[in-house]
């Protein structure tokens, strides 16, 4: 089953469609934001830190003087301080509406469970961090917005049983502001944003290589849009508090502060009720049934070396390094942690022993997948390849969740799916055309599934990564076509590209010797 099947209803189809139509239009999937939006969230993460420090050096931190020091900046030359102060506005609107859009996005296709429960879960508290930051960042402006924002937040926080007297007396009048309420302001947001950043980093603690930061031109332009929004539609302060009066009308952040108006237009405990609710149910998705899991890799010692290939390939960081039982065989061992494995097939890619050259009868590989085992691969590839020798057929090797290989039809081509196209070690292409496939057709998703299958495909078959596809392979035989489920013309295309190049190319010499 597919993830876009995985939920009833079409949404998940149409964030799919979404993405790739955004695809087109970005030139790409490199610079598509739908699909970098954890590492735009850690963008804005970081233009706030930049902006917020230098607003805190000027930031008079008394309940008197805050309101004229924002004001004193935005008198500062050229409106500077006024524009430094809108960028750390815009970039927390813009981290709350990458943040959510990232979760959307990772509910929709159903990444929430098994492997990535521990980044779920782990994502979850973040979003009550980033809102705690953003709604305690108003409050330190001291001005009407600041002053509606704070009495509604101690008004909601009053609901509940915590506190021996009402937070709301702390704003009965001007005397009840006093600076030590102010401290209790700064340290929400400043203290906020630390626990964010260790849950930031938490959060991405499972992930090998975590996109932590977009592709360059992307976050150039991130922030180049905020800056010119910035200075398009600068943030204005709405005049000072004034406990004397309550704010009939304030201009309101929806983004950040929709909680308040929501709060007034049912009640405190209302809004308790849902918020709970809420978190209830994002924190037990991991946990609600789901469909069996398949097999995860299995380390197999006598044929392990202890080469860390498939440790540092593994997009799941779910390979740790041991001791190896048999220092004859190699210093170390590598281990699968099971409950962290995505099943992806990716370390036997990478593994130096999961060559089809090998003269074994059966092929025992250092590391393989239960379910697709290397030794089946090579008897499937060796069937398929004599079935239609008289034909020298383009070898299709595709990827169960990208554009489907077995569509594509005609004698003179035979086609595998793999769990991930990183799955496949780069020697069975060679394997393949020394078997008399005119050529290989090497296919997988635009946006990897496991996030490196695509990546390591390309540099193992470009010769920068090992295990590297040998010089003498004849590279004008071979073709990479990136193309996601769906997208099946894409890969027709490429096909046709490659039997158009191929048969221009004088006949091969005839190199069927498969050996060691
Ligand atoms: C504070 C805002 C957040 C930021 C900056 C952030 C950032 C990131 C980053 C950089 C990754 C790694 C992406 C990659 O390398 O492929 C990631 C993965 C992930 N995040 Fe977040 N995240 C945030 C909040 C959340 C929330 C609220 C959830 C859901 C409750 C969530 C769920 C996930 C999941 C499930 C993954 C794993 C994706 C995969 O395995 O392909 N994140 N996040
Ligand atoms: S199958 Fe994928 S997640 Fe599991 S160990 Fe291998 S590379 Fe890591
Ligand atoms: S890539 Fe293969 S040989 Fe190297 S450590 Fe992993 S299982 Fe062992």
């Amino acid at each position: 089953m597919t993830a876009t099947a995985a939920l009833p209803g079409r949404l998940p189809a149409l964030w799919l469609r979404a993405e790739r139509g955004l695809d087109k239009a970005a030139g790409g999937t490199v610079h598509n934001p739908l699909r970098h939006l954890g590492a735009l969230g850690f963008l804005c993460f970081w233009l706030l830190a930049i902006s917020g420090i230098i607003l805190y050096a000027v930031l008079d931190t008394s309940a008197t003087g805050a309101y004229r020091s924002i004001a004193d900046m935005s008198r500062l030359p050229w409106y500077l301080g006024g524009w430094l102060r809108s960028l750390h506005r815009y970039a927390a609107d813009a981290f709350v509406v990458f943040t959510l859009a990232h979760l959307a996005r990772e509910w929709l296709l159903g990444r929430y469970r098994g492997f990535r429960r521990f980044s779920w879960l782990t994502g979850v508290p973040l979003l009550l961090f980033v809102f705690a930051c953003a709604i305690g960042g108003f409050w330190l402006n001291w001005d009407r917005l600041g002053q509606f924002s704070a009495i509604a937040t101690a008004e909601w926080l009053d609901a509940l049983p915590l506190f021996g007297s009402p937070l709301t007396r702390n704003f009965i009048d001007v005397a009840a502001v006093s600076d030590r309420l102010f401290s209790l302001f700064v340290f929400v947001h400043l203290g906020v944003p630390l626990l964010l950043v260790f849950g930031l980093w938490f959060h991405v603690q499972r992930i090998a290589r975590a996109a932590v930061f977009p592709p360059r031109p992307l976050a150039l332009a991130m922030t180049a849009t905020l800056i010119a929004l910035s200075i398009a539609l600068p943030v204005v302060s709405q005049g000072p508090a004034d406990l004397a009066q309550a704010p009939v009308s304030v201009d309101l952040d929806w983004w950040l502060l929709f909680v308040h108006p929501l709060m007034y237009a049912s009640s405190p405990i209302t809004v308790w009720l849902a918020s709970g609710a809420a978190l209830a149910l994002l924190f037990a998705l991991p946990y609600l049934p789901q469909p069996a899991r398949p097999a995860v890799a299995v380390v197999d010692p006598a044929n392990c070396n202890g080469c860390r290939r498939c440790f540092d390939d593994c997009p799941y960081a779910a390979i740790s390094m041991v001791p190896h039982p048999n220092a004859r065989i190699g210093r170390q061992l590598a281990v699968v942690q099971a409950d962290l494995c995505a099943s992806c097939g990716i370390c036997v890619g990478s593994c130096p022993s999961a060559t089809p050259f090998r003269s074994v009868a059966e092929l025992v590989t250092g590391i393989d997948m239960p379910q697709q085992p290397l030794d089946a691969l090579r008897r499937q590839l060796q069937h398929q390849l004599e079935a239609v020798a008289h034909e020298r057929p383009i070898v299709v090797f595709g990827c169960d969740r990208g554009a489907q290989v077995g569509a594509l039809g005609g004698s003179s081509v035979t086609t595998i799916s793999l769990i991930c196209i990183g799955q496949l070690p780069p020697s069975f292409i060679e394997y393949a055309l020394r078997g008399g496939a005119a050529g290989v057709l090497v296919s997988g998703c635009r946006s990897c599934e496991y996030r490196l299958g695509a990546r390591w495909t390309e540099e193992r078959l470009g010769a920068t990564r090992e295990p590297r596809l040998r010089a003498s392979v004849p590279r004008e035989r071979i073709a990479l076509a990136w193309a996601d489920a769906g997208d099946e013309p894409r890969l027709r295309s490429a096909l046709s590209a490659l039997q158009d190049r191929v048969a221009a190319l004088p006949a091969p010499a005839e190199e069927n010797a498969i050996h060691e």
